[in-house]
């Protein structure tokens, strides 16, 4: 039976630490503050973005909450990015992505000042991870390479199996786990992959982004792997009060029973994203404040 990973307990933890830099800084007068825009109502974005700004307080960081229509025109975002990167007050920008479908993601994440790119989208960013070089990694793979560091096993030439290739979570994530500091072996599967199951069962670590509900199945795992499940489908359940309910990319039920390591969802990768989020802020304040 596995280990069910405490996502919440180790995001914590990242919170605490974030929150002490945060005093420091308004001690020297800086208060953290993170550039929230949402688009449109999606509900799922909404509550994300919730979450996000709920974190922020609790760190005793502001944030500039922007909610606007989902019509809002590609030109007036773009305007609106260039006077947050104007802002002196403002240390951070997050558009929560996806946007609506007339807005070009691309030119709106390279508008973002890469010093206020807590996100870790804008080319520069995703430039500096590929090179090895200090700057804002994106907070879903960093946070699951948290989550990976608080397990005792080893990492330093594991096999890490990615499920996923997206832009924010698959593809980052795949370079972070090869990089020297983890070194892990690191093999990238989508939709394009013939035999999965036979790749999946080669991972010590597996690592479930893939936007499938329970895609990963009992017999696509190794006995005693650490399965990272970064899914939050929402799947109709009529048993539950809201008519759905959160289901991972990984049949949680079965694969524990297999797994030695597994994350919960929720209460797994999310914590951690929203942890590694507030991190960034704080670091986007402090080189503003040039603390470092
Ligand atoms: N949409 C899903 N995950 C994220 C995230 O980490 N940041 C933003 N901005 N949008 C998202």
């Amino acid at each position: 039976m596995a280990v069910i990973i405490d996502g919440r307990a180790i995001a914590q933890k990242i919170r605490e630490d974030a929150k002490r830099r945060t005093a420091a800084l308004l001690e020297r007068g800086i208060r953290p503050c993170l550039a929230v825009v949402l688009l449109g109502e999606d509900p799922a974005s909404a509550s994300y973005v919730n979450a996000k700004e709920k974190a922020l307080a609790e760190a005793g960081m502001d944030s500039r909450d922007l909610r606007l229509p989902a019509s809002t025109s590609e030109a007036d975002l773009l305007a609106l990015i260039a006077s947050l990167n104007r802002d002196s007050l403002v240390h951070g920008i997050l558009v929560q992505l996806p946007l609506p479908r007339h807005i070009r993601e691309e030119r709106v994440i390279t508008a973002i000042d890469p010093a206020k790119d807590v996100d870790g989208f804008h080319p520069v960013s995703l430039g500096k991870l590929v090179l090895g070089q200090t700057g804002f990694i994106p907070c879903t793979p960093n946070g699951i390479a948290a989550l990976l560091r608080e397990l005792p096993i080893t990492l330093n030439g594991a096999h890490a199996v990615v499920l996923g290739r997206s832009n924010i979570v698959g593809k980052p994530l795949a370079i972070l786990l090869s990089r020297r500091d983890i070194n892990a072996t690191v093999t990238i599967c989508h939709t394009g992959t013939k035999d999965l199951a036979s790749i999946t069962r080669q991972a010590d670590i597996l690592i479930a982004a893939a936007g499938k509900p329970a895609l990963v199945s009992a017999d696509m795992i190794k006995a005693g792997a650490a399965v990272i499940d970064v899914g939050v489908n929402r799947v109709e359940d009529p048993s539950a009060k809201k008519g759905w309910r959160l289901r991972g990319d990984v049949d949680f039920k079965a694969v524990s029973e297999k797994a030695a390591y597994i994350t919960p969802v929720p209460g797994g990768v999310g914590p951690m994203t929203i942890a590694m989020l507030i991190r960034n802020v704080a670091e986007a304040a402090e080189q503003a404040g040039n603390l470092h």
